[in-house]
C-alpha cells in the first residue's frame, strides 16, 4: 500500500502468521523488528507504555506524517513484530489510501518498505510489481510518493530523544518542537537494520565524488570498459560521451522524492559504475546523503 513515505508491504500486526508471511516476501530476517501503523493517536495506549512528553509533543506536531516513534511495547505485543525487542516503532501516515486502509482494518498494520531486503524502497507501484509481484496478494495503487524517503525514526524510549534514521521530518523540525538539541546517530542499543551500512543499494556500484572528481574517474571507468553513469543537480562538464546522464531536481525536496526511481532507472539501464555527486548536508538533504552513503556501502552478502 502507498504511503507519503514509500510503499509498506502490510500484515496484520496482531496476527503473527500475517506477519510472517512479510518476511517471507521480503527476504528479510525475521529478528528485524517492522513499524506498526495505525489510523489515529488513540490506538497508542494499545501498543506502548510510558510513552513520555517528547513523544507526546512529537506526536502533536507531526502526525499523521513521516514521523515513526519507537516507544517501549505493550504487554502482549507480537515478538514477531518487535523482533523480541522491549521497544516498538509506531507511525501514523498521513498518505489517503493508508489512512483509508489503516480505518478499514481498525487496528495496527506491520509494514515494512515493499522491497526485497536490502534493495531500494518504491516510490511508484510499478516498483513494487517488478519486485514482489508475485509474491503478495494485492498491491493498492497510490500514485508515485510525495516524500519519497523512509520515515524519520526517533527512539523515545530512552532519557533522551535520538534519531535512529534521518527523515524528511529534519532535525532543525524535531529540536523545534522539543526546544532543545537532539542527537543524531545510530548509537542507540535498539537494532534497526535501516542502520546496516549497505542498505537501500542498487545493483550498480556506487561511488560518492566532488563534481570536480567526477570527469577524471569517469574517463578511467569508461577506458576500463565499465558502463558509467553520473547522479547529480548539476551534471559536470566534460564527462566522455559514452556516460549515461541522470539529472536530478535543484532543490532538496524534489532529490528526496525521485531518487529512488532514478536509482533503479540506473540498473534498468545497465549502469556498472554510478557516480554521484551528493548534495549539501542540511535539512532533508541529510537523510539524502544517509541513503546515498549506504548505497555506496560494501555491499551485503547475496
Ligand atoms: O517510511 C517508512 O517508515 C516506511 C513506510 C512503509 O512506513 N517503512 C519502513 O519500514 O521504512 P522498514 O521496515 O523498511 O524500516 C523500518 C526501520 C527498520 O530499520 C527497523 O529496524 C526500524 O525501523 N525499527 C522498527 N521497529 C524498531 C524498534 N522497535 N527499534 C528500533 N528500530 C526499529
Ligand atoms: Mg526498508
Amino acid at each position: 500500500f502507498p504511503t507519503e513515505t514509500v510503499y509498506g508491504l502490510g500484515a496484520r500486526a496482531r496476527d503473527p502468521r500475517a506477519v510472517a508471511k512479510i518476511f517471507a516476501a521480503k527476504g528479510r530476517p525475521a529478528d528485524h523488528p517492522l513499524i506498526v501503523h495505525l489510523a489515529r493517536a488513540s490506538e497508542v495506549v494499545s501498543w506502548a507504555v510510558a510513552v513520555p512528553d517528547a513523544a507526546h509533543q512529537l506526536a502533536e506536531a507531526f502526525w499523521p506524517g513521516p514521523l515513526t516513534l519507537i516507544l517501549r511495547r505493550a504487554p502482549g505485543v507480537p515478538d514477531e513484530v518487535t523482533g523480541g525487542q522491549e521497544t516498538i516503532g509506531l507511525r501514523i501516515p498521513r498518505h489517503p489510501v493508508a489512512r483509508a486502509l489503516l480505518e478499514k482494518v481498525g487496528d495496527g498494520v506491520a509494514a515494512p518498505s515493499a522491497n526485497r531486503f536490502g534493495r531500494v524502497s518504491p516510490t511508484h507501484a510499478e516498483h513494487v510489481s517488478s519486485e514482489l509481484g508475485d509474491r503478495v496478494e494485492l498491491i493498492l495503487e497510490g500514485g508515485s510518493c510525495e516524500v519519497g524517503l523512509e520515515s524519520t525514526i526517533v527512539d523515545c524510549s530512552g532519557t533522551t530523544p535520538v534519531i535512529l534514521r534521518p527523515g524528511a521530518i529534519t532535525q532543525e523540525m524535531l529540536e523545534g518542537v522539543l526546544g532543545a538539541p537532539i542527537r543524531a546517530g545510530g548509537t542507540s542499543e535498539v537494532r534497526a537494520p535501516g542502520l546496516l551500512a549497505s542498505h537501500y543499494a542498487p545493483r550498480a556500484s556506487v561511488s560518492l565524488l566532488t563534481g570536480a572528481e567526477i570527469a577524471a574517474r569517469a574517463e578511467e571507468l569508461v577506458a576500463s570498459g565499465a558502463r558509467v553513469g553520473v547522479l547529480a543537480s548539476e551534471i559536470p562538464e566534460g564527462l566522455p560521451s559514452e556516460v549515461e546522464r541522470f539529472e536530478l531536481s535543484r532543490d532538496l525536496e524534489g532529490v528526496a522524492r525521485e531518487l529512488y526511481a532514478r536509482l533503479r532507472e540506473v540498473d534498468r539501464r545497465g549502469v556498472d559504475v554510478l557516480l554521484v555527486v551528493p548534495p549539501a548536508e542540511v535539512g532533508v538533504g541529510r537523510a539524502i546523503v544517509d541513503r546515498l552513503r549506504r548505497a555506496a556501502a560494501p555491499r551485503l552478502q547475496g
